[in-house]
């Protein structure tokens, strides 16, 4: 289990500077672990490794096991903070085609993530004549997407079973004493989890949030804080010079005020798509404020080399690529032998595609370096548990480490209320604050 940074791939130039930038970082470092920074109210995930053991890490464990035993689909009802980390987790484990290859678990599906009609229709009809079960997750209780969903679901399940029966299917994620969501789970008798005061959406994955779908589809969720655990003990206590995530967070901030406003991550396994996803909020969510902050975007390569390829090979230089290389993999299929060999592929016959893939992952780095696109390259032992832990860990460190260096708050999101306030006034919702928008905006509903 681990990840290693490889320098590989960047210039002298840009290696030089990390002696530079190291007070900074080391800095930014004291004050994360000191908890002496802005937003230091939102560090629970920062020594969450080493308090998980909890009642409710066992009840999340039991709950697991009642939702697999009644259930044939699983709906998780959440956005943003409260879905990705649990998507990410399972498909990068289990594959994205996970719900084909589910084994005892119930096939799951992500909902309340958007608003499309079309898309909650689906789930619903993919719940025709099947059990079902529930997990919302909102720590705020009142995000509208989530809201609509499970008003939907709940419909659903209590026409179904009835309120009583609907009542053992529903599982509630949410703050331990604030919200719409937590007065309706008291006020309906159902089983709560608690997204802890001191963790923002974005950081909660390996809390109540992510957990309890992670275990349903049958992750180990001990390995995953095992994992976490060894990540925290390396990265805030090796020296700058052999710390990869300290590195990480120095090469990130070196490349932006060289110019390179986008960092693009790069995946050759399409089970990190979502991971790609998790990482785009974590660093966007917690950079991108004051006129600040490196625009994240992401590639499934080699997929997307025969799309972004282009423009990553010949475009404005103003990107770096951050890749995440998956060293080892289970999954053994070779290239067969074709005595005819029309598509002159013998050559290759008999090499394993996970080494192809590898090779394909070094070829693109040289040629992208060349074109201009510095690489940093993630290697990451193999896509088990221990190892998701480990890297959740390290890319929350380095994020919170990398904010800091950029001069904001890494733990707010004050950007992410001008739209909700919009649709909100947009929708006739009653108060003082949205008719001031609706006057603002000239609005007559
Ligand atoms: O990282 C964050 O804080 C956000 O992405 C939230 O998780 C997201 O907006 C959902 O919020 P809530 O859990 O309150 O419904």
């Amino acid at each position: 289990m681990a990840i290693k940074l490889s320098e590989k791939y960047l210039s002298e130039d840009i290696k030089a500077k990390k002696q530079e930038i190291k007070t900074e970082i080391e800095n930014a470092f004291k004050i994360t672990a000191n908890k002496e920074g802005k937003g230091n109210d939102f560090l629970g995930w920062y020594d969450l490794p080493d308090r998980y053991q909890t009642q409710e890490f066992k009840e999340i464990k039991e709950s697991a096991k009642e939702i697999r035993s009644m259930c044939d689909v699983f709906v998780v009802i959440g956005i943003g903070g409260s879905y990705l980390g649990a998507r990410a987790a399972i498909e990068f484990l289990k594959g994205q085609m996970f719900n084909s290859f589910r084994g005892d678990a119930p096939e799951i599906y992500f909902s309340g993530n958007n608003i499309s009609s079309a898309s909650i229709n689906d789930i619903l009809k993919v719940c025709e004549g099947k059990d079902v079960c529930v997990n919302v997750i909102s720590k705020s209780g009142k995000t509208v997407e989530p809201a609509i969903s499970f008003r939907i679901f709940r419909e659903f399940l209590e026409s179904k079973y009835g309120k009583e029966e609907a009542k053992k299917r529903i599982f509630v994620t949410t703050d331990k004493a604030r919200g719409a969501l937590k007065t309706i789970a008291d006020k309906n008798g159902y089983k709560t989890f608690v997204v802890p005061d001191d963790i923002g959406g974005r950081y909660s994955v390996l809390t109540p949030v992510g957990l309890l779908p992670i275990a349903v589809a049958g992750c180990d969720i001990d390995a995953m804080l095992l994992g976490a655990k060894a990540a925290k003990d390396a990265f805030t206590s090796l020296p700058f010079e052999e710390n990869d995530c300290l590195k990480y967070a120095a090469y990130r901030n070196i490349l932006y005020r060289n110019g390179k406003k986008i960092e693009l991550y790069a995946s050759y396994n399409p089970c990190f798509a979502l991971m790609n996803e998790w990482l785009k909020q974590l660093f966007g969510e917690s950079e991108g404020k004051d006129g600040k902050g490196i625009l994240p975007d992401s590639v499934i390569y080699s997929t997307d080399l025969h799309s972004l390829g282009q423009i990553v090979q010949q475009g404005e230089r103003n990107l770096f690529e951050t890749v995440v290389d998956i060293v080892n993999s289970d999954s053994k299929t070779a290239v067969p032998f074709d005595v005819e060999d029309f598509d002159e592929l013998n050559y290759i016959s008999g090499r394993q595609m996970h080494d192809i893939n590898r090779i394909a992952t070094k070829a693109t780095a040289i040629a992208h370096t060349e074109g201009g696109v510095p690489n940093i390259i993630l290697e990451l032992d193999k896509a088990d548990e221990e190892n998701f832990g480990y890297m959740v860990y390290f890319f929350e460190l380095a994020c919170a480490v990398s904010g800091y260096t950029l001069g904001v708050n890494p733990f707010d999101q004050p950007g992410v209320e001008a739209y909700k306030a919009n649709m909100l006034a947009l929708l006739g919702k009653e108060g003082e604050k949205y008719d001031n928008i609706r006057k603002e905006l000239n609005i007559n509903l």
